[in-house]
């Protein structure tokens, strides 16, 4: 969905407000910002910089230094697939290949619904249970091909 300025407006402000309108709560105010709108815009980012008066480039700044932050709209549920060595030798580019055709889309992408965006991360520091997907946090692990489907079918 797609907000006017005056409805971003209408959305960011209280949350400037919850956070003091203090520029050292930046990250928190992008934290909420990102919770209420599901990620950053741009236009939400500009009005951050211009309420609270600090440069466009500190915004933009914290923004993409956190991984947690996405500049892009991103999906309902967070898939990662592990591509670490461990995970690598037990079958992980077979599972990624199924994930991918599954939902139609490679590491990076949004499925066409916003349901799922999938990415690989490499080891995730539980190797035995290789090869392993995460979604949502939650972690699956002796992932085979044929798990893949009934696993996604628990995110709608
Ligand atoms: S390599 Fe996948 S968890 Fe370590």
């Amino acid at each position: 969905m797609k907000l006017t300025a005056q409805q971003l407006k209408n959305k960011i402000k209280p949350i400037l407000g919850k956070n003091h309108n203090d520029p050292a709560m930046l990250v928190s105010i992008l934290q909420d910002t990102q919770t209420e709108l599901g990620y950053l815009p741009r236009k939400a980012l500009a009005e951050i910089h211009k309420e609270l008066n600090i440069p466009l480039t500190q915004v933009y700044g914290v923004a993409t230094f956190f991984k947690a932050f996405s500049l892009e709209p991103r999906g309902r549920h967070q898939i990662q697939v592990c591509m670490g060595t461990a995970c690598h030798v037990r079958g992980a580019e077979k599972i990624l290949d199924t994930v991918e055709r599954e939902l139609g889309i490679m590491p990076g992408e949004n499925d066409k619904d916003l349901r799922f965006s999938l990415e690989t991360v490499n080891c995730v520091g539980a190797c035995a249970l290789g090869p392993i997907v995460i979604v949502d946090g939650d972690y699956a692990g002796e992932m085979k091909i044929d798990k893949v489907k009934p696993l996604l079918k628990n995110y709608k």
